[in-house]
């Protein structure tokens, strides 16, 4: 089984509100096409749910938000998912939408909501999550972001690899030189948040890849801009970094 997250970075324009990258949905559906193995998709929010909780001062802390900004971050990951899930059909998948309600319970994951995403990407179909504003309890409402969805699920599903396709060809070890870091595993201790927080999201990915990694399963950054990456690192060749 394969889990894979695409990055808000390349299924939409994060520089323009509200502007999706349909040809590289498009480009990146055909790919996945091609696996031989269960397939499980989780998308981010960019200029769609990313740009809605920023103007709506909203985060993944569990707070009272904005009921107008929490109905507005849903409504617009609404119509980025069917985009997603459009594209999706259009190559030749049966994507099964599974909003993240669907298997979380306030900041819990539940493992038989998850299980049965297991089945359902089993069965032959495209089980498709995504990062959103949920409902948290006690009048709160928090951001669950598509990154902590990995963990959430790699956990309980243990794939065989999980694959974040981002709009970078992976992690660098610094800005400047922008040197691709080929193998995380052995420098784990020295990826300090703020090295990372340089690039804004990557210290999160790389939070929740060294914890997917240290259960067991490998964990690949790659250019999701670059699809045949991707079909390389279904087959086993990396052209990016990986987290064992
Ligand atoms: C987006 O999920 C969640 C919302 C803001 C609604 P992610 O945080 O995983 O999205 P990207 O991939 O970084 O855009």
């Amino acid at each position: 089984m394969i889990l894979i997250k695409l990055g808000g970075s390349v299924i939409t324009d994060k520089a323009r509100p509200l502007t999706p990258r349909k040809k590289a949905m498009d480009a990146v559906a055909r790919v996945l096409r091609k696996a031989d193995e269960p397939v499980i998709i989780v998308h981010g929010g960019g200029s769609f749910g990313h740009y809605w909780s920023v103007k709506y001062d909203m985060h993944t802390e569990p707070k009272k938000y904005n009921p107008r900004g929490v109905a507005t971050v849903k409504n617009s990951m609404i119509k980025l998912d069917n985009m997603v899930l459009e594209s999706l059909f259009k190559n030749g998948h049966s994507p099964y939408c599974l909003c993240p309600s669907a298997f979380m319970s306030g900041n819990r994951a539940s493992p038989k909501g998850i299980r049965e995403a297991g089945e359902i990407a089993k069965s032959g179909m495209t089980p498709v999550t995504y990062g959103d504003a949920l409902w948290h309890g006690q009048k709160k409402t928090y951001i669950l972001s598509g990154d902590r969805i990995m963990t959430h699920i790699a956990k309980v599903l243990r794939p065989r690899l999980c694959i974040f396709a981002l709009g970078e060809d992976g992690l660098y070890s610094d800005m400047k030189s922008r040197k691709l870091v080929r193998e995380a595993g052995s420098m784990r201790a020295s990826i300090s948040a703020t090295d990372m927080d340089v690039t804004g999201g990557m210290a999160r990915k790389v939070r929740e890849a060294t914890a997917i990694s240290r259960g067991g399963t490998r964990v690949f950054f790659v250019n999701g801009n670059k699809p045949r990456r991707i079909a390389d690192a279904i087959g086993g060749k990396f052209e990016g970094t990986l987290f064992r």
